[in-house]
C-alpha cells in the first residue's frame, strides 16, 4: 500500500480497540466465508457476468465520452441529466465531489432533476434555455417510468424551443435492447452503452458517470485509476488485506453477531453527500433480500443511513450516542481538506478558536465523535482518502461496490437483482392505463376498496 491509498481504519469496530463487541476471533472466523465469497464474484467476473468488476479498464467508453465532451460546442452551458436511482446517484455523486463548491460563472451547470417531482423539473426548465441545453437521458432498461416521463417532457421543451434533438439530446442505455435503445436508433441520436453485464447502481464508472464528467471537465482517466487499483486490491483473498472484504465482514458481523442492522454513511465532508446517497441505494437496493440463494425466505439486509459530518452532530448523534446500539457507523475522512479557511483570531468569548482552520475544525470533530461513540460501545471504522481528487473517488466507488459485492455473498443473496421494487412499478403501469397492465389496474382498485377506513 501506498501512501497514496485510501485506508480503512477498522480499530473501533473492533472489541480490543473500543470495546464495540466484534473480537478477531470472530472476523478471522469469517475469512473462509469471505475467500469463498471472494473466489465466487472473481468467478463471476472473470466469466463475463459480472461486468463492474472490469470497468476500470474500459478505455474505450472513456475515449469516446472524452471525444464528445471535447467536441460540445461552448455554446452548451447547461446539461439536464434524466434518469433515476442507479442511473442518476452515482453521476450526480461524481460531480458534486469534484466539483467546486462553488462553480466559477463560466462553468456548464449539471442538473441531477433526479425524481419526476414537476416542482423540480419544471422550476429548471422555465429557468434554462433549450438552444443552450443539452439533456442525457440515461435509462439501462430503458423502460423506467420516471425517467420515460421525464424524456418526453423535455423533447417537447425542445421543440417548443426550435431546437433539433439530434443535436441536444443524448442517450445512455443498454447497448442493444430496450426502448431508449430503439428511440436513440431510431432517430439517430448520439448515445452510449451501458454494458449489458452492469447493472443500474453499479454503473457509475460507465458513462453513466464518466459523460456528465467528462463534460464538467474532470478527470475521467484518473477516476478508472484510481478504480482499477482499488480492484487490485480488493482481489485480495486474505481477508485483512482485502478494503472491501473487512468493510463487508465488518458490516456483517455487526448484524449478525451483535444486532447492528442500521449502517451509517458519514462522510465528513460537504462533497460527499452525494456519495453517501449513492451508498444507501447501493447497499439498500443490493442486500436488502427476502429470497436466499437457496430460495429460502430470509427477508434479509440491513437499514442504509446517510448522515454528514458536522452538520449531523446536531441532528442524528444524539441518536447515533444515546439511541439504540444497532448502528455501525463509517466515517470518511479527508487528510487532506479540498479547501481550508483560518479563523480569525479575536479577544472575547471565542478566543479559543483563534490559530485554527475551519477544516482543522471539522476533522477534530470526526475524531471527537468516533471516541465518543467508541466510549460508549458504539463502533465506527473510518476511509481515510489521502485527498478528495479523481483516483481518490474512483477507488471509494470501486470500495464499495466490491464491498457490496463480497456482502451480498456473506448474506447468503443475489446482491444484484431488485425483485422487491417490481410489484409496485406494475401496479404503478396499472393506473396509468398502460396496455398488458389491465390485471393491475384490477388490482389496485380491489385493494383500495377492501382497505379497511382509519382516517383522522
Ligand atoms: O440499480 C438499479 O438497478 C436501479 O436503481 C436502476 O438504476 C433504476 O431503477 C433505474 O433503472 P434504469 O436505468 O433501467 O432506468
Amino acid at each position: 500500500m501506498t501512501d497514496d491509498a485510501i485506508r480503512v481504519d477498522y480499530a473501533l469496530a473492533m472489541d480490543d480497540g473500543s470495546g464495540c463487541g466484534l473480537t478477531n476471533a470472530q472476523l478471522e472466523a469469517e475469512a473462509p466465508a469471505f475467500e469463498r465469497g471472494l473466489r465466487r464474484v472473481l468467478a463471476e467476473a472473470e466469466g463475463g457476468r459480472l461486468g463492474f468488476w472490469g470497468l476500470p479498464d474500459d478505455t474505450i467508453d472513456l475515449e469516446k465520452v472524452q471525444a464528445f465532451a471535447s467536441e460540445l460546442s461552448d455554446a452548451v452551458t447547461d446539461i439536464v441529466v434524466l434518469g433515476i436511482g442507479g442511473s442518476s446517484l452515482g453521476g450526480r455523486a461524481l460531480v458534486e465531489a469534484l466539483g467546486p463548491a462553488v462553480a466559477p460563472p463560466d462553468a456548464r451547470r449539471i442538473h441531477y432533476p433526479d425524481n419526476s417531482d414537476p416542482w423540480r423539473l419544471d422550476g429548471l426548465l422555465r429557468a434554462l434555455d433549450p438552444k443552450a441545453t443539452l439533456a442525457v437521458v440515461i435509462s439501462k432498461s430503458g423502460g423506467t417510468v420516471e425517467t420515460a416521463a421525464q424524456l418526453l417532457v423535455v423533447r417537447q421543451w425542445f421543440r417548443d424551443g426550435g431546437v433539433a434533438m439530434k443535436d441536444h439530446l443524448v442517450a445512455i442505455t443498454d447497448p442493444e435492447s430496450g426502448l431508449l435503445r430503439s428511440l436513440a436508433d431510431t432517430e439517430g441520436l448520439r448515445s452510449f452503452d451501458i454494458p449489458s453485464n452492469v447493472g443500474g447502481r453499479f454503473s457509475v464508472l460507465t458513462p453513466v458517470g464518466l459523460l456528465p464528467g467528462a463534460l464538467a471537465g474532470f478527470d475521467m482517466a484518473g477516476l478508472l485509476k484510481g478504480a482499477g487499483a482499488m480492484r487490485d486490491r480488493c482481489a485480495r483473498t486474505v481477508l485483512k488485506e482485502n478494503p472491501a472484504g473487512i468493510v463487508a465482514a465488518l458490516h456483517v458481523l455487526h448484524h449478525r453477531l451483535h444486532g447492528r442492522p442500521i449502517h451509517v454513511m458519514m462522510p465528513y465532508s460537504d462533497a460527499l453527500r452525494g456519495y453517501a446517497n449513492w451508498f444507501v441505494q447501493l447497499w439498500a437496493e443490493s442486500l436488502g433480500k427476502r429470497l436466499d440463494r437457496q430460495e429460502r425466505v430470509v427477508e434479509t439486509g440491513p437499514t442504509p443511513l446517510p448522515a454528514v459530518g458536522a452538520t449531523d452532530q446536531h441532528a442524528q448523534v444524539q441518536l447515533f450516542m444515546e439511541g439504540p446500539k444497532d448502528k455501525l457507523v463509517t466515517f470518511v475522512a479527508l487528510d487532506q481538506p479540498l479547501a481550508k479557511r483560518a479563523i480569525p483570531t479575536e479577544e472575547g468569548p471565542y478566543a479559543y478558536l483563534g490559530g485554527h482552520d475551519l477544516a482543522e475544525l471539522l476533522d477534530y470533530e470526526r475524531r471527537a465523535t468516533a471516541l465518543a461513540l467508541a466510549g460508549d460501545g458504539r463502533p465506527s471504522l473510518t476511509i481515510h482518502l489521502p485527498r478528495l481528487d479523481a483516483p481518490a473517488l474512483g477507488g471509494l466507488f470501486f470500495l464499495m461496490e466490491a464491498a457490496t459485492a463480497i456482502a451480498g455473498e456473506l448474506y447468503g443473496i443475489d446482491a444484484f437483482d431488485q425483485p422487491g421494487v417490481e410489484l409496485g412499478k406494475r401496479l404503478a403501469y396499472g393506473l396509468l392505463g398502460r396496455k398488458g397492465y389491465e390485471d393491475a389496474a384490477s388490482e389496485v382498485q380491489e385493494l383500495e376498496r377492501t382497505l379497511p377506513r382509519h382516517r383522522v
